[in-house]
């Protein structure tokens, strides 16, 4: 078969006689929910829709949401009330909200808002053509049961036609941990790890798409496998090694991974597995050990400093990125204080700061949210302007050097009044964007995607560098 523009090439053969249609998802909050658009995508893709950028276009909007702090859920009430006109010129139109959101608030999303067609939670991606099937026929669809831990499958991804350079793979769905201030273990459930030969399938597959970068996904990958049945089953390192040995796979990513568990066997792939790069994201929350309890986090902050210390002698030059909580119920002045003076001991590359937000169900939620408002925001500007001036720092160093950057794609033109120069971009393996100019022939002809460049670095910019080929 020839395919012509009009075909969808995403979709393969459609069953016959079914409508082409168009599908708007618009994702919040995490990788893992990206991920999950994307297998969204996936089922759809059969049944004849095609994604769309206009949710005018569309007969199926979907929100895949995230619930983690209430702010997020605040936004996607209000995308939803903007969306909600369409349905009036539209009979035919499905919407419908997916995510963390859908799975906490399940019927009582209906109730609240009229206008929603469906809701369904990531358990149920597999089933959602006969759902959406059963909201045409303006039903008002929930489904949010979690499927049993044995029972559950994973959705293998195929890859996509416009493969990226860099992938995302999950490889665990859920959690076990029982950190007092989260929502997630709430929203997805128990932790079911996905077999070990179907995540190396998926990546040797995506590896043939076209992909040179993959990072491997779960809420907590450092318990991977725990829940497997059988006598082979791979710790979390061991699945890396089985990953890093995957032929034209460049770069091998992970995120997330909590400080607690087999960290010293994850701590000793790194200079040891080529492709593993050296980036760890390790979310601390707090740099104050009552605190620390009170999170139910399980280690002491001299704990962690030492996991740190284990990286960067494994690693020199690894990057470190971090989670931070501020204002938790009963934070004082000094307990902050704490996690100002760790972010200074540690120096990571970049972090990612929060406002502690109460949510429904968890231990947390159950304390008296006793740091007020303004409080939590000015210690979230504190952390906030701290990181900045070492983040500064830390992109600075990179001036003079020469760094490996996987190059992902066209970043922005440079006219800075030469010839005509393009600006291509990609990562290094420390994950920090570098820009870097192209002649124009080379920059359309595509050979650079996916391939590694060498670049000078000339110019650190807050969240980029800029450089020249060497
Ligand atoms: N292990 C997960 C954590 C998910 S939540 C992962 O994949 O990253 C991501 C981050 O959000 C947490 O590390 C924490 O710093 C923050 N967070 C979670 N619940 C929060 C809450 N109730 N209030 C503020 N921040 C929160
Ligand atoms: Fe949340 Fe803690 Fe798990 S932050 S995702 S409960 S490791």
């Amino acid at each position: 078969m020839v395919a012509t523009s009009d075909t969808n090439l995403l979709a393969g053969p459609a069953p016959s006689g079914a409508p082409r249609r168009y599908v708007y998802v618009q994702t919040f909050g995490c990788q893992m929910n990206v991920n999950d658009t994307d297998r969204i995508m996936q089922v759809l893709a059969p049944h004849n829709y095609r994604p769309t950028d206009d949710p005018a276009q569309a007969s199926l909007i979907l929100l895949n949401t995230c619930s983690v702090r209430d702010k997020a859920e605040q936004k996607m009430l209000s995308q939803l009330g903007r969306l909600a006109p369409l349905k009036e010129y539209n009979d035919d139109l499905v919407l419908g909200v997916a995510g963390c959101v859908a799975q906490q608030e399940g019927e009582r999303l209906l109730k609240k808002v009229p206008y929603l067609d469906l809701v369904f939670g990531p358990d149920h991606i597999a089933e959602l053509p006969e759902l959406v099937a059963r909201a045409r026929e303006h039903e008002r669809v929930s489904e949010t049961t979690f499927t049993k831990r044995k029972a559950f499958t994973f959705i293998e991804a195929e890859p996509r036609e416009e493969t990226r350079v860099s992938e995302f793979v999950t490889i665990m769905k859920g959690c076990d941990k029982v950190c007092s201030f989260c929502i997630v273990p709430f929203t997805r459930g128990r932790e079911v790890s996905k077999p070990a030969d179907a995540v190396v399938r998926e990546v040797e597959r995506l590896v043939a798409a076209g992909a040179r970068e993959v990072t491997v996904l779960g809420q907590n990958v450092n318990s991977y496998g725990k829940d497997l049945q059988g006598d082979r089953i791979p710790t979390f390192a061991e699945l890396l090694r089985r990953i890093d040995a995957i032929e034209g796979l460049e770069r091998l990513r992970f995120t997330t991974s909590h400080p607690m568990d087999a960290i010293d066997d994850l701590v000793a792939c790194f200079g040891e597995l080529p492709s593993l790069c050296e980036f760890f994201h390790l979310p601390v929350q707090s740099g104050n050990d009552r605190v620390l309890r009170e999170m139910r986090r399980f280690y002491t902050v001299a704990e962690y400093e030492e996991t740190v210390a284990a990286l960067r002698r494994q690693s020199p030059g690894i990057a470190l990125s971090t989670d931070i909580i501020v204002g938790f119920p009963g934070e004082t002045d000094a307990e902050f204080e704490d996690t100002l003076a760790l972010l200074a001991r540690v120096r990571y590359d970049t972090i990612f700061a929060f406002k502690y937000s109460p949510r429904p169900g968890t231990r947390a939620s159950e304390m008296d949210d006793t740091v007020p408002e303004p409080v939590k925001r000015e210690r979230l500007a504190r952390v906030l302007a701290l990181q900045d001036a070492i983040t500064r720092e830390r992109m600075e160093a990179y001036v003079g050097e020469t760094v490996e950057v996987l190059v992902e794609g066209p970043s922005r033109m440079a006219s800075k009044g030469q010839a005509a120069r393009w600006q291509l971009m990609g990562r290094t393996r420390t994950n920090v964007i570098v820009n870097f100019p192209v002649p124009l022939g080379e920059f359309w002809s595509d050979r650079w995607i996916g391939k590694l460049a060498r670049v000078n670095v000339e110019e650190a910019k807050s969240n980029s560098l800029y450089g020249t080929l060497a």
